[in-house]
């Protein structure tokens, strides 16, 4: 059922409805609707946190997650790798869609993507230029299960790695729990495609870094990607590079309310945000577009 809460006297999407499309998925921060062999993909803007969804929504954080996912879906494709992104620009997709009663839809614009369906690998492919939040404990308590890691002054938090990034998958599933390689090796059930998959992830991520530091002024200092195949070709699927499945330095993304959460002893559950906390995270999601030239 469509929901739009006030935060700060500002409207926040916290459930979309579209009576006349299937509901393929619901996500914790998506909504992801079938028309025919695409899928639409409405951003709301919940925010949710160590896997659990909060109860306060952040303003225009759907929208901003658009923004920031399309341009690098655009820039992924230009460096020539196969994604599912096909249009953010509503009129496009109605035409594409064929599916004009989407422009009635007034909450849905900005924040809505057309992609190509996938067969989803359930893999989250994270790749680490800097040592942050799970890596440090992984190293911490001996549970680093990845390839060795050396950086200059020691492993500790915000420390680079040496000839970064290393691949550090966990798996898609509720708890999204750490994997080895040879576990996503099983959970794939195919060799090569699993080293395809670490393979293209370093790469896309040197690319992209590479693109942010050069031409962004910021730095990418981890994130994931999810992939799926599409006709039979491996595909980057879901966001890429957002506040929401990266940081950045200096750091315009959901890391600042983990710490917000953590600094507050809120330890996996779902509470209500203040309003000038969801504020805070709401300016610096739109900050971080500002940097990246899409608002
Ligand atoms: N092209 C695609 N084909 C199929 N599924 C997709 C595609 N792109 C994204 N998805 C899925 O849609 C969901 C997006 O919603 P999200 O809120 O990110 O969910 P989650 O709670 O799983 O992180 C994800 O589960 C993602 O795997
Ligand atoms: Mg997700």
């Amino acid at each position: 059922m469509l929901r739009i809460d006030k935060v700060a006297g500002k409207d926040v999407l916290m459930e979309s409805e579209i009576p006349f499309l299937k509901l393929f998925k619901k996500g914790k921060v998506r909504e992801v609707y079938e028309i025919k062999d695409h899928l639409l993909i409405v951003a709301t803007d919940r925010l949710s946190a160590f896997d659990v969804i909060m109860k306060t929504g952040i303003p225009g954080k759907g929208v901003y997650l658009t923004k920031q996912s399309s341009y690098w879906f655009k820039f992924i494709e230009k460096e020539g790798f196969k994604t599912h992104f096909v249009s953010d620009d509503i009129n496009e997709i109605v035409e594409v869609a064929g599916e004009k009663r989407l422009l009635d839809l007034d909450w849905l614009k900005g924040r809505v993507m057309l992609g190509k369906k996938a067969e989803v690998i359930p893999v989250e492919a994270v790749c680490r230029f800097r040592l942050y939040g799970s890596a440090v404990t992984a190293l911490e308590t001996g549970t680093w299960i990845w390839d060795p890691v050396e950086a200059e002054g020691g492993l500790k938090a915000g420390a680079v790695i040496k000839d970064g990034p290393v691949f550090t998958p966990t798996e898609k599933s509720e708890t999204d729990d750490k994997i080895s390689f040879d576990q996503m090796t099983d959970i794939i059930g195919d060799r090569k495609l699993a080293l395809t998959i670490k393979e293209k992830t370093t790469e896309l991520f040197k690319i992209c870094n590479k693109h942010a530091t050069e031409h962004l002024g910021f730095e990418i200092a981890d994130g994931k990607v999810e992939y799926g195949m599409i006709d039979g070709q491996l595909s980057l699927i879901d966001e890429t590079f957002t506040s929401d499945s990266a940081r950045f330095i200096p750091d315009k993304s959901k890391e600042v309310f983990r710490k917000w959460l953590t600094d507050n002893n809120i330890k996996k559950v779902s509470v209500e945000i203040p309003e000038d906390i969801s504020m805070m995270v709401s300016d610096l999601y739109k900050s971080q577009c500002a940097d990246m030239g899409v608002l």
